[in-house]
Parts: structure tokens; C-alpha cells; sequence
């Protein structure tokens, strides 16, 4: 009877548990639920901002060559983070199951060791993009970062009482470094679908100009070797008067994260972006210099008694401006 008790005692103390949380994350017609206002808030906690910034310093004054483009992903066209990540999180998740279960002792330590060797590089991956990330964004990233390590941390504890025959330690640690990991990869997704860090702020510039050609002004107003910055429909584009005559345009806004290149450096028939200095060749929009891992949409020119016109080249990649958005 009172072993009865106690279980309902525990289950209902369960339930209101989850209602708890449940009412915390809820959706509100009026406002963010508790816990998207507390991650909301980190975008503006100041606290740690000297540290970040000191951290994000020395980061970028790495001597790493070609190895930063590379673990930003442009080799890849998009970020390499996203993708190193899913071996740690596959493998720790799928540790956690064989936790559950009998007999599956040595497959479980092996995920778990499998996992710590997979957070090695996609935390570096990380690193290296959250440098290039604005305050807002780094102050969230790091949040992020602080509770993979915990994860880290965690897995390494579970994997050494595994090592020591202490199972049971090495599933509760196992089970708390999930619980981290969860928690940071909540925090990866605000960063990548609510802030918008590491997706590819031009994607939308082909279908935001439309199709036709449009007018961007006499031939004469463009001066050769400089930078200026006209609209295309809403889309805001750099204009370049090459010596040889060519003109090149390009969307102005950053495909890392909308910097203005018209604000930028050009040099070598390039444009070098002024916030995080991607470099993107002005003929064909490819991005030949990191962070950015998306090329940056160029137009189609024509001139037509003096005066230029301007339309989105196609881009097989891209939605085409006549198709739904
Ligand atoms: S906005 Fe970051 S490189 Fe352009």
C-alpha cells in the first residue's frame, strides 16, 4: 500500500514536472514562451564581452592558412560544422539507446569514445566560424560552445568509469553529457534559424529582383574603378566600371552575413567584403576567399544608348525569378 502511494506520489510529481516545462516552452499568441525569452536575452548579455572578444582575437590571429576556408566549409559550399557535428550527436544518442538495454556494454563505450573522437574537429569547426560572427551571435554561440563542452566533458567522465567497469556511472554520465549536447544543439539551431548565422543571406536575390531588366543609370555616372552602390527592384547591388569597359554587378549584401561590398576593397577584379573580409570575384560572384561559403549572386548587364541595365543572371542553384516564391 504505501509502495503504491509512493509511486503515484512520484508519478504525479513527474507529471506536474513536465507541465512545468511544457508550460515554460509553450507558444504564447503574445510573446515568446520563458525559455525563448531567456535565449532571446543572451543575444544582448553583455557580461562577457571582453573575454569573447579577447577569445575571438586570438582565434582569428590563428596562423591557419588554408586550413580556415577550409574548416569554414567553402570547399564545401556550406558550412562544415553542421555536418562534423552529426557524428558526435549520432553516436552519443545512439549510445544512450544501448544504454537501456542488456548486454550492450562494449557497443555503447565504443559510441561514446567514437563520439568524444568526432567532437574533436567539429568543435574547432565551430570555433573557427563563431569568430566571424556578430556580438549577438557569438555571445549565443558561446553559450552553445560552453554546453557542448560540458557534453564533452561528461562523455569523457562516462567513457573513463566504462573504462574502470562502472557502468552504471558511465550511463549517468553518458545521460547527462546527452542532456548537454541537447541543450547545445538547441542553441546551434536559434543561432543557424533564428539568427540567421552561417545561412546564405543572398539566397533570396534572384527572386527578390524579379526577371526583367531594370535601369541603373547612365554609363557616364559609373566611374571607373570604384565601387557604387544602386538598387535593382529592392535589391541593393555593387556596380563596377572596369578599365576595360566591362561593368560588373553583383548583390551588395554579403552571402555570409549581408555586409555591404560596396563598402568593400576592390583589387584583382575582386571585391573584398568590409565586415569579415570574404573575397568574391566580381566576373562570376565566386567566393575565392572565406568565411562565406556561398557565392554571391551576380547580374547580367547590357547597355543600351548610354545607360545601363541590369537583370539576375541564372543561377541553376537558385529558385528562378518566375517560379513561386
Ligand atoms: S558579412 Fe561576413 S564576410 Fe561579408
Amino acid at each position: 500500500m504505501a509502495l503504491t502511494e509512493s509511486l503515484r506520489g512520484a508519478a504525479t510529481g513527474s507529471l506536474r514536472s513536465a507541465a512545468g516545462v511544457l508550460r515554460a516552452v509553450r507558444p504564447d499568441p503574445d510573446r515568446p514562451g520563458r525559455v525563448m525569452a531567456a535565449v532571446d536575452g543572451l543575444e544582448h548579455a553583455r557580461a562577457l564581452d571582453p573575454v569573447l572578444d579577447g577569445l575571438r582575437r586570438g582565434i582569428r590571429a590563428l596562423p591557419l592558412g588554408g586550413a580556415r576556408d577550409a574548416l569554414h566549409g567553402r570547399w564545401l559550399g556550406h558550412p562544415l560544422h553542421p555536418a562534423l557535428v552529426q557524428l558526435p550527436l549520432g553516436a552519443w544518442t545512439s549510445a544512450a539507446v544501448l544504454d537501456l538495454l542488456p548486454g550492450q556494454r562494449r557497443a555503447a563505450g565504443t559510441l561514446v569514445a567514437l563520439g568524444l573522437a568526432g567532437a574533436a574537429p567539429s568543435a574547432v569547426a565551430g570555433w573557427v566560424d563563431w569568430a566571424e560572427l556578430p556580438p549577438p551571435h557569438r555571445r549565443v554561440g558561446a553559450v552553445h560552445a560552453a554546453a557542448n563542452g560540458t557534453a564533452i566533458a561528461c562523455y569523457g567522465l562516462s567513457l573513463l568509469a566504462r573504462l574502470r567497469g562502472r557502468r552504471l556511472r558511465g550511463r549517468l554520465w553518458g545521460f547527462a553529457g546527452l542532456a548537454a549536447a541537447g541543450t547545445g544543439g538547441a542553441l546551434g539551431g536559434h543561432l543557424a534559424y533564428r539568427q540567421g548565422a552561417a545561412v546564405n543571406h543572398a539566397e533570396a536575390v534572384s527572386r527578390v529582383a524579379g526577371g526583367g531588366w531594370r535601369e541603373l543609370g547612365a554609363v557616364a555616372d559609373f566611374p571607373v574603378g570604384r565601387a557604387v552602390r544602386r538598387r535593382v527592384g529592392d535589391v541593393p547591388v555593387l556596380v563596377v566600371r572596369e578599365t576595360g569597359g566591362r561593368i560588373r554587378v553583383l548583390a551588395d549584401r554579403c552571402s555570409h552575413m549581408a555586409g555591404p561590398l560596396s563598402e568593400g576593397e576592390l583589387s584583382g577584379g575582386c571585391v573584398r567584403c568590409p565586415w569579415h573580409g570574404s573575397v568574391f570575384r566580381l566576373s562570376d560572384g565566386r567566393n575565392v576567399s572565406g568565411p562565406a561559403t556561398a557565392p554571391q549572386p551576380v547580374f547580367d548587364t547590357r547597355v543600351a544608348d548610354g545607360r545601363l541595365r541590369a537583370r539576375p543572371a541564372p543561377d541553376r542553384s537558385a529558385t528562378a525569378p518566375d517560379e513561386p516564391a
